[in-house]
């Protein structure tokens, strides 16, 4: 359920045993080109996600994949020990080769191997949220995932893991991990240009299921779309900031992680989110991913 808080535009949102701002972190972008090695500026690195706990969120999604490592590690150095209200969510599922590629590693030991990494990574004895990374590069895979999934149901059971997500994720794979363990999150590619989950986002709603939308913002190519530059200057505002705010108004169940490297553009967006757009502005934004 969502109750409000003054801080951040949004409120907040219960993900299992937590309360978090629906305003969250992506801290993908603080690694190197390609999301791989350090990045060209650590104390910026630093400095950014300092001011998103400074600024009140209190979700940050991250994974070992990112670097790898790095995005890890800047957080630890940055923000351990961590405040009692931060809620970090990792993903596994995935490892990273020397080409900066991303192949599936979901056997038993695989996962069990990238838990363990996130845990020394983050620093932490539980992970607070950990989603099943599904398909590859290109998106998702329609395939079986019980084996996989029922490790992760393991290694909550052992203490390591709080809760459970699915990302790049079909229906059939959500109802699978369901049927196996309780999920709190679906983490999938949606924003105001790519519509694919649009009934999947009411439907977990429904079930009070938390729905988080990667490349909020269009990703490695911001959004861009001529309605959508309309209606922003009709606004007055930018279209990111239209972006994030079409996202917390679309349903209570969306949580988001914009990513960036940017103090500059985190302020941006925390303030850009909070724009109140109209039943008209909605409905002109609507035609955009149609
Ligand atoms: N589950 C998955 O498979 C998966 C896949 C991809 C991502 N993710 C997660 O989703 C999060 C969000 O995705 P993302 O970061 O890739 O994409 P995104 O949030 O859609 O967009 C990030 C891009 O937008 C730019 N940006 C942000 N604010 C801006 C502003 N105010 N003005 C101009 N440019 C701005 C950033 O550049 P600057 O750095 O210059 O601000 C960055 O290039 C990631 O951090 C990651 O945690 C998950």
């Amino acid at each position: 359920m969502s109750t409000n808080t003054p801080r951040l535009p949004g409120g907040t949102w219960t993900l299992g045993d937590a309360t978090v701002t629906r305003f969250g972190y992506g801290a993908m972008q603080l690694t190197g080109p390609g999301v791989m090695g350090p990045p060209a500026d650590r104390e910026g690195a630093l400095a950014v996600l300092r001011e998103a706990v400074d600024l009140g969120i209190t979700h940050i999604d991250t994974s070992d994949a990112y670097g790898p490592r790095i995005t890890n590690e800047l957080i630890r150095e940055a923000l351990h020990p961590y405040p009692e209200s931060l809620f970090i969510a990792t993903k596994v599922g995935a490892v990273r080769d020397e080409n900066g590629g991303w192949p599936p590693a979901r056997r038993p030991e695989d996962l069990r191997e990238q838990v363990r990494q996130n845990l020394g990574s983050l620093g932490v004895d539980t992970l607070d949220l950990v989603n099943l990374r599904l398909g590859d590069a290109r998106g998702r895979i329609p395939e079986p995932i019980g084996e996989a999934f029922r490790t992760l149901a393991e290694l909550q059971k052992e203490g390591l893991i709080r809760h459970l997500g699915v990302s790049n994720a079909t229906a059939e794979q959500i109802a699978e991990a369901r049927s196996i363990a309780p999920i709190v999150c679906v983490q999938n590619m949606y924003n105001l240009a790519h519509r694919e989950d649009d009934a999947l986002v009411d439907e977990l709603a429904a079930d009070g299921i938390a729905y988080v939308p990667f490349f909020p913002l269009g990703g490695f190519s911001p959004l861009q779309s001529e309605t959508l530059s309309k209606v922003a200057h009709r606004l007055g505002a930018s279209p990111l900031s239209v972006a994030l705010a079409w996202l917390l108004r679309r349903s209570p169940n969306i949580l988001l992680i914009p990513g960036t490297s940017s103090v500059a553009h985190l302020r941006e967006n925390v303030a850009g989110a909070g724009l109140a757009l109209s039943d008209e502005d909605m409905a002109e934004l609507d035609t955009i991913g149609r």
